[in-house]
């Protein structure tokens, strides 16, 4: 059966967490003369999410953060925090995040070794177009256009945070590189020589068929830290120990 997406799956665990530390808090009143004050019933709420959050089978980080999730926000209402800091939080993660929700890929940068172990699989010579599918800053066809004359390079970013942010960087350091604020899965992926990726496990299966149904024979398709299953890579890159940065290619 097909699982729910992760953020309605914990926002219900939240509901469900909620109204059963309330049913203990009453119970436990009638029960015993007892008033849990209203701190003990946040961590009972904590506890209650966690341990729903891990019979769900949600990855490892989400427990510690359904524990203090309700927590967090009576420490912050007893903090008097202006009401309008919360809002521009808000905006600001939305503008950042955006669809994550959606697409299951929230922004998280990579860095100088993978730019640099891409660099030698680009082609050295001839003139090229290359696309950032999820260009998050714009900092890999920032690398990679100083070193590579000859080619074009695109990025396209669904966030309007992050495509602002690489089109303001792109105008001040007055680079070639053009970046869309498009949904890579609207993009053809024709038009490109090489489709660099950055994204998440969720969407590998996905994008792999669209990339073989649209991309050119001859044309390299690479992938930062999420492979394909099934799919042997032509080139398997390992950036550092531990094998979850590791830079996967396709001949395509
Ligand atoms: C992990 S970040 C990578 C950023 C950048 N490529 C890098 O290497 O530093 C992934 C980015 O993809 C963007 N993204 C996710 N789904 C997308 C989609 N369907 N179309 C365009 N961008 C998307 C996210 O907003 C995020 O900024």
């Amino acid at each position: 059966m097909k699982r729910l997406p992760i953020s309605l799956q914990s926002l219900i665990i939240q509901g469900v967490a909620l109204c059963l530390a309330g049913l203990l808090g009453y119970l436990a009143q009638l029960a015993f003369p007892l008033q849990l004050a209203w701190w003990q019933l946040a961590l009972v709420q904590g506890g209650i999410a966690a341990l729903l959050s891990n019979l769900n089978r949600q990855p490892s980080w989400w427990p510690p953060l359904h524990f203090i999730f309700f927590p967090a926000i009576l420490l912050a209402l007893q903090a008097s925090v202006p009401t309008w800091l919360y809002l521009t939080a808000f905006l600001i993660l939305v503008l950042f995040y955006w669809s994550t929700f959606r697409t299951r890929v929230p922004l998280y940068l990579s860095d100088r070794k993978a730019w640099q172990a891409l660099a030698p699989l680009l082609p050295q010579t001839q003139a090229f177009q290359f696309i950032d599918v999820g260009s998050g800053l714009g900092d890999v066809p920032f690398y990679l256009e100083s070193r590579f004359p000859e080619g074009c390079f695109y990025g396209t970013e669904i966030a309007p945070a992050p495509w602002l942010i690489s089109r303001l960087r792109a105008w001040s350091r007055r680079s070639r590189v053009k970046f869309m604020r498009r949904d890579y899965t609207a993009i053809d992926l024709a038009d490109f020589d090489v489709v660099f990726a950055f994204l998440s496990p969720a969407v590998m299966p996905a994008l792999w068929e669209q990339a073989r149904a649209q991309m050119r024979k001859g044309s390299l398709f690479v992938s930062l830290s999420f492979g394909i299953p099934a799919q042997q890579p032509d080139h398997e890159i390992a950036l550092a120990e531990g094998a979850r940065h590791t830079l996967y290619a396709w001949r395509m």
